[in-house]
């Protein structure tokens, strides 16, 4: 069995956990779907947010953080891993078993404040990839470069950057061979129905039938027309630099049928998030994922995030009374660019909203989820939400 390669690296199975902050993929999540063959994302977002001197300095808190739930990651999918090399699974993968290691990255937003000092960070301590969205990853490849001078690893940590339509796959890959002469190791398309912030404009939402009620509305084939492109844009690349680009699709992938479409497309692989919020290893509350299991399609709705984005999330108290104005900020920790986010404007703190859902404050909390959330019905093992859906690859 053939497995997929990733700059030197190789993944058995073609999932990637996406990653979601705050505090829900962290090291346990992606322990266990990196043990189980996918590819494991721990999420930057405000990572150290459950450190005592967090509210004081929350950078230095987020940086050490950084190591330390790559290393619990890494400690658990091992153990993981050992696991499920005793299972049936991994029988067709039995030559490539011996030397596999665990995929392990970071999903590092270009909006955080101090976006550099995470890339590096996350370098030094070893990731196998860093994958990067809202917003262009322009500078990345330099930055990981520094962090690989900085800390002697020889491994290199491989690059993705999110991308939502053509155009901006183009400016990325055309950006980094021009002022880097390299291209990505894999690249993430986050389509409409993704979960938190999304690359699209309410417009544009409206025009896909991804702002409400997308199992009816959602025009599929019109955006699936914009993944083949962006999928023969990479392949420009694939070609001149010579080495295989994996491509993931995210955003509404649920099942192995949305698995099969997606590569029907001519995809790689799949990128998901929602999916694993409901298992029983994901580093989010029970009540958050409660939240999930509760929720109605009709709950699910898009909503302004103070970085001017739109954002998916399940309506709830804190959401209804943002209608009365804003929401006053109780501690800035300068967690954007400013560019980013004007303090002086914003309705609310999209911080301190996605701590309270991480802190289980529901009624201060702002619940992100993707456009599938409502489907969940019970909590799952990530051993078997795998193996389920890698039944036919
Ligand atoms: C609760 C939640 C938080 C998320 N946080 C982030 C994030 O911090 N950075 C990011 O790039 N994507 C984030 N995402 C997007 C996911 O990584 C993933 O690409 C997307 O949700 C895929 O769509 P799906 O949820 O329908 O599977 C988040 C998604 C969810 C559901």
């Amino acid at each position: 069995m053939e497995v997929l390669k990733i700059g030197d690296r190789s993944l058995l199975y073609p999932i990637i956990q996406g990653g979601m902050g705050v505090g829900i993929s962290l090291s346990s999540l992606a322990a266990h779907v990196a043990g189980n063959g996918g590819m494991g994302i721990i999420s930057t977002a405000q990572i150290g947010f459950r450190d005592d001197d967090f509210y004081k300095n929350p950078i230095p808190a987020n940086l050490r953080a950084v190591k330390t739930e790559l290393d619990k990651a890494r400690a658990l999918a091992a153990q993981v891993f050992e696991k499920f090399k005793d299972s049936n699974r991994a029988a067709k993968f039995l030559d490539k078993l011996k030397d596999y290691v665990p995929f392990i990255g970071f999903n590092i937003m270009v909006a955080t404040n101090k976006y550099a000092d995470y890339v590096i960070e996350a370098v030094k301590a070893g990731a196998d990839i860093i994958i990067s969205g809202a917003g262009l990853p322009i500078d990345l490849p330099e930055l990981v470069q520094k962090g690989q001078e900085i800390s002697g690893n020889e491994k290199k940590t491989c690059i993705a950057p999110i991308v939502s339509s053509r155009k901006s796959a183009k400016v990325i890959l055309k950006m980094w061979d021009r002022k880097y002469k390299t291209t990505a190791d894999a690249v993430v398309i986050e389509g409409p129905l993704a979960g938190g912030h999304l690359g699209f404009s309410y417009d544009e939402l409206h025009e896909l039938g991804a702002d409400t009620m997308a199992s009816k509305n959602y025009k599929r084939d019109k955006y699936d027309a914009e993944i083949k492109e962006i999928i023969e844009e990479v392949r420009i690349y694939e070609e001149k630099f010579g080495k295989k680009i994996p491509v993931f699709v995210a955003g509404g992938i649920y099942t192995k049928e949305d698995i099969a479409h997606a590569m029907s497309l001519g995809a790689d692989g799949v990128q998901m998030g929602t999916r694993f919020v409901t298992t029983y290893e994901c580093d989010a509350p029970d009540d958050y994922k409660q939240t999930y299991i509760d929720a109605k399609e009709e709950d699910i709705v898009i909503t302004k995030s103070p970085v001017g984005m739109p954002g998916r999330a399940i309506r709830n108290d804190f959401m209804d009374r943002l209608k009365e104005g804003p929401v006053p900020i109780r501690h800035c920790c300068n967690c954007l660019a400013t560019s980013v986010c004007d303090r002086k404007t914003i309705p609310y703190c999209i911080t301190e909203a996605l701590c309270c859902a991480a802190n289980s404050d529901e009624s201060h909390a702002l619940l992100f989820c993707g456009a599938n959330a409502y489907r969940a019905k019970k909590i799952e093992h990530v051993a078997d939400i795998m193996n389920e859906l890698t039944e036919n690859i």
